[in-house]
């Protein structure tokens, strides 16, 4: 830089939460591509710093997350997450003591999930290409299934009687909605389905069915159609290019991404973001696939699901170009058949590691 210039780089601080399972070896991967890029493009700077919140820290100090942790959050430009659960904490504590505790305070209402089938992957369907399957589901991440409401009585007893209310309010949903039309509006395809189960859930999905078309009539331009859940899922087996935006509720969404994934090829590749559209509150990024304990500390995880949301991170930070550039640089990769076993190959985590970096060098680099 000459004396006496400004450096107009924008410079993004991410809080790290690599947590359990396999957490640890993707998000540590994850890091080391975007220092890459960044090095590499010199037009951003991206610092994170580590948090060791997780079900070691929770066996530790009866907790997930410590007094005041949400604050220190605060002050991130967004948060990396790995993946949390561990074979001897029951699912629900570490769900709640942590992913939720992160994404229901700070309003992360949208989770975003996109789904293709990448270059050098394989749907199991037969005859789908490259192209002929790319969504995004858009799933409620504040309330619904996953509210929390309900309780028990009578523990154990034969009489005993358990509720897990949904709730579903018209703020949430209107504002989910926005969202979902918002981002279908931004796709050539300019499509949404929404999913519902209002035949059988008389209330919250029949208002969710009304805010959803309420919200619709302000979108002419974006095309609209409704799906049973039940309905979706052969919709998306049997005619996956018929789909481009899908809206749906948090459990709906949940089941439905899993199928999505598997449907593009693995779930070693999806991406989820927990965004806070109003940006009050840093958004959350991490691989859906979760923990899986059964590879942990062998090395052979597919970072790519990391990859590709460390690229929707930086898209959603305004560095969208630097995000488009690392996506490609990952399907490169994948093309070159340079991939872990989930998706047939033979790589480690490390090797499909420094093939990206390779990649972001010889494509990107000597731009600078
Ligand atoms: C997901 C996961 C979580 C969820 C699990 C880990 C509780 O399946 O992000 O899709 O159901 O939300
Ligand atoms: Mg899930």
């Amino acid at each position: 830089m000459s004396p006496g210039k400004v450096d107009s780089r924008s410079s993004y601080k991410i809080a790290s939460i690599p947590a359990d399972g396999i957490g640890p070896e993707v998000i540590s991967a994850g890091i080391t591509v975007l220092q890459k890029l960044a090095d590499t493009l010199g037009t951003f700077d991206i610092t994170f710093e580590h948090f060791d919140w997780s079900s070691d820290y929770y066996k530790k100090h009866g907790r997930y997350i410590p007094e005041g942790g949400l604050e220190t959050l605060k002050k991130f430009d967004a948060i990396l997450f790995g993946a949390v659960g561990a074979p001897d904490v029951p699912d629900h504590i570490s769900l709640w003591g942590l992913r939720l505790a992160i994404c229901q305070p700070f309003q992360q209402y949208a989770n975003v999930r996109p789904t293709k089938v990448f270059k050098g992957t394989e749907s199991p369907l037969r005859k789908c290409n490259v192209g002929d399957l790319d969504w995004v589901i858009i799933r409620e991440n504040s309330e619904g299934e996953y509210a929390g409401q309900g309780g028990r009585s009578h523990v154990g007893k034969p009489w005993e009687v358990s509720t897990e209310v949904s709730i579903f309010t018209r703020h949430a949903v209107e504002r989910l909605m926005n969202f979902a039309f918002e981002t279908a509006r931004s796709r050539p395809k300019k499509h949404i389905t929404v999913v519902t189960k209002s035949n059988a859930q008389r209330n919250g999905l029949v208002m969710w069915d009304e805010v959803a078309a309420q919200v619709a009539a302000k979108f002419p331009d974006v095309h609209c159609d409704k799906m049973l859940v039940d309905a979706m899922t052969t919709r998306m087996v049997l005619k996956p290019e018929s789909l481009d935006t899908i809206v749906a509720t948090n459990l709906h969404a949940d089941i439905l991404s899993d199928l999505a994934a598997a449907l593009a090829g693995s779930i070693g590749i999806a991406p989820t973001s927990n965004l806070d559209p109003t940006r009050e509150n840093p958004s959350m990024f991490e691989p859906i696939h979760g923990s899986a304990f059964d590879i942990t500390g062998k090395g052979i995880a597919n970072p790519v699901a990391t990859f590709w949301t460390a690229s929707e991170m930086l898209a959603w930070l305004g560095e969208k170009e630097a995000a488009r550039q690392l996506l490609d640089c990952v399907e490169s990769v994948c093309e070159k058949g340079i991939v872990t076993q989930d998706l047939g190959g033979k790589s480690t985590t490390l090797e499909v590691t420094n093939a990206v970096c390779e990649e972001i060098e010889k494509v990107l680099g000597g731009r600078k």
